[in-house]
């Protein structure tokens, strides 16, 4: 369900943000001034992504991403992701949590909804049975969208990849427009049809913006947070 900044209230608060989008809508850098905000505020915070967050994971990301030799077929890949998940929720996710940590994940099972499922066109009930495994019940209490044109995001990582932030284009960043299309309309239906709370954000705007948009929601959550569990 799409939410507000004035809307957003939620009744109970796990201490759990997740950011999605298209490749180069601008997730790390939201990401990371999230975290120095509540760290600013005296918080624990882990920073975290999928796929490749484990050991296991990190293995996982090579297969997936890299695709060296022999490329996972479509269902391979979407168990892949799952396999990286399912440690993810249960190493880092769920532990830290527990540990009275706030989680941002840049990444969640939403991307498999939408990657796999809007970009591959695996069957949405494959896909959602899979999810629902993969997370064992650890749901975010909010997602941001950063939502933006697929060629502007394409643009963006391309050029930092240019300036050495990354060795190379991953296997979806050399996927087709149309795919990048596909994906960028499934996260808005996403979005909609998903029971958890989602704010979307224009991710044209300069970071500032898109953080000051974010800041009255942390504030909120960290007042009611600091209510439930004092
Ligand atoms: P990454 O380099 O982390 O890209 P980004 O900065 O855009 O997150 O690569 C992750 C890629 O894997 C990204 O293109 C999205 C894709 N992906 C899926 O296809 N399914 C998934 O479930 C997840 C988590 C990621």
């Amino acid at each position: 369900m799409r939410v507000t900044s004035a809307s957003f209230k939620p009744s109970t608060i796990s201490r759990f943000i997740v950011l999605e989008g298209v490749n180069g809508a601008g997730k790390t850098t939201l990401q990371a001034r999230m975290a120095e905000f509540l760290k600013a505020h005296a918080q624990k915070v882990v920073t975290t992504r999928e796929p490749g967050s484990t050991n296991l994971g990190r293995t996982l990301r090579t297969l997936v991403l890299e695709r060296e030799g022999e490329p996972p077929t479509e269902m391979a890949e979407l168990f892949l992701f799952a396999a990286d998940r399912a440690q993810h929720v249960a190493r880092v996710i769920r532990p830290a949590i527990e540990a009275g940590s706030w989680v941002i994940s840049d990444r969640y099972f939403y991307s498999t909804a939408a990657f796999q499922g809007y970009g591959r066109g695996i069957d949405h009930k494959v896909i959602n049975k899979v999810n629902t495994l993969a997370v064992s019940g650890t749901y975010p209490d909010l997602v941001i969208l950063l939502d933006l044109d697929p060629e502007a995001g394409l643009k963006r990582t391309r050029s930092r990849e240019a300036q050495g932030a990354k060795a190379g284009v991953d296997s979806f960043e050399s996927e087709t427009l149309a795919f990048h299309k596909r994906i960028r309309e499934g996260f808005l239906r996403i979005a909609d049809e998903s029971p958890q709370p989602f704010l979307i954000l224009d991710a044209s705007l300069p970071p500032e913006e898109i953080s000051a948009q974010v800041t009255p929601i942390l504030d909120w959550l960290l007042k009611n947070a600091k209510a439930t569990h004092e």
